[in-house]
Formats: structure tokens, C-alpha cells, sequence
């Protein structure tokens, strides 16, 4: 029986601290994909980080400069992308690369402030008053959004590594095994 050939494009959607990056990384190697982060695609492409665009041009500059980086990517294969966490919200984004398979990493929103607990400020979309509460808002206005994608796996609670086993044990096409070890698979999300 002839394999089935694996995805041409992988997204990570889900909230903030979800571990779309971390995750994305593994995932990447493991499956010889390129792997591209859409939030430091945006900064690359400002000349300046997230918070600072959202400070001096607003958030709809951001959603803006989100979507140009994710058509830039419309030529390119064999990858595997971390969505920022608005990026499943937007049907032009989210329903641009027909045969991708999203998997919607699902975090909880207080183990989601509790990993960028050093990083918040780099989060704008989280009220720094109460970080939690805006994560829930954030969640409940997106579930519906995140529950589109082909797949969910939950990471409260798990390493990165378990995260991007489980992943790669769904994804239609690619072959079981241990994700690689070392580097970024050695930390938790
Ligand atoms: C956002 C999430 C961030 C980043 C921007 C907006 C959101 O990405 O794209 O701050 O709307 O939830 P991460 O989910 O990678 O933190």
C-alpha cells in the first residue's frame, strides 16, 4: 500500500501560550518541513516588535501586516506555521491554503498567562490588569473559529514534546516514531 503523502501545510492555530511556537519547532524538524512564525514574520517585516506596532499603529496596522505575511507564504510548501492567535478568527487567512491541516492548539486561559507570565507585555491583546479574564474573552469569541481546524490536541499540562507526538501520531500521511530529541524537545510549554 503506497503512503499517503503528508499535508503541505501545517498551521498551529490556538490562543496565546498555547505553545504553537515551541511545538512548531519540533514538528519542523521532525518532519524535514520549514518552519515559519507568522508573529516573527510580522516584526521582520515592521522593522519592529508586535508591541510596538500595536503601540504606534494600532491593531489594525498588525491584522494588516498579519495577512501580507501570511500571502507571502501562498508559493511555499513543506511548512509548518505557527499562527499568531487572531489568525484562525480571519476566514481570508484561515481559509487560504486549501489541503492545509490546522490544529487547533487548545490551552486553558489561566495556563496560557501562567507560561507568558514573564512575557505579558508582549501580548497587547492581554489587559496586563487582568491578564486571565481578557484570555477568557479572547477564547470565548474565538472557540468557534479555533474548533474549524482539522485537529485539537490539549497542552495544558504536557510537555512540548508530547504535544508534538501527538500531533504527528494524527496528521494524515506521516510516518510514527519519537519526535527528535534535545533542543526545544526537552522544554515545556
Ligand atoms: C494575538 C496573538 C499574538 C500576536 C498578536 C495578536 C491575538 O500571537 O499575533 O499579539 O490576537 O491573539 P501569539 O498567539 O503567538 O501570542
Amino acid at each position: 500500500m503506497k503512503a499517503e503523502p503528508g499535508p503541505e501545510r501545517i498551521v498551529l492555530v490556538g490562543l496565546m501560550g498555547a505553545g504553537k511556537s515551541s511545538v512548531g519547532k519540533l514538528l519542523a524538524r521532525r518532519l524535514g518541513y520549514d518552519f515559519v512564525d507568522l508573529d516573527e514574520e510580522v516584526e521582520r517585516a515592521a522593522g519592529r516588535s508586535i508591541a510596538e506596532i500595536f503601540r504606534l499603529a494600532g491593531e489594525p496596522a498588525f491584522r494588516r501586516l498579519e495577512a501580507e505575511v501570511t500571502a507571502r507564504l501562498d508559493s511555499r510548501t513543506r511548512l509548518v506555521v505557527a499562527a499568531g492567535g487572531g489568525w484562525m478568527a480571519r476566514p481570508e487567512l484561515r481559509d487560504r491554503w486549501p489541503g492545509a491541516v490546522r490544529v487547533w492548539l487548545a490551552v486553558s486561559p489561566e495556563t496560557a498567562v501562567r507560561r507568558l507570565s514573564e512575557r505579558l507585555e508582549s501580548r497587547p491583546m492581554l489587559d496586563p490588569a487582568d491578564p486571565t479574564s481578557s484570555a477568557r474573552v479572547l477564547l470565548e469569541h474565538r472557540r468557534e473559529a479555533y474548533a474549524r481546524a482539522e485537529l485539537r490536541v490539549d497542552t495544558d499540562g504536557r510537555l512540548a514534546v508530547e504535544v508534538a507526538e501527538q500531533v504527528l501520531r494524527l496528521l494524515p500521511g506521516t510516518p510514527p516514531g519519537p519526535a527528535a530529541e534535545g533542543g526545544p524537545a526537552a522544554s515545556t510549554l
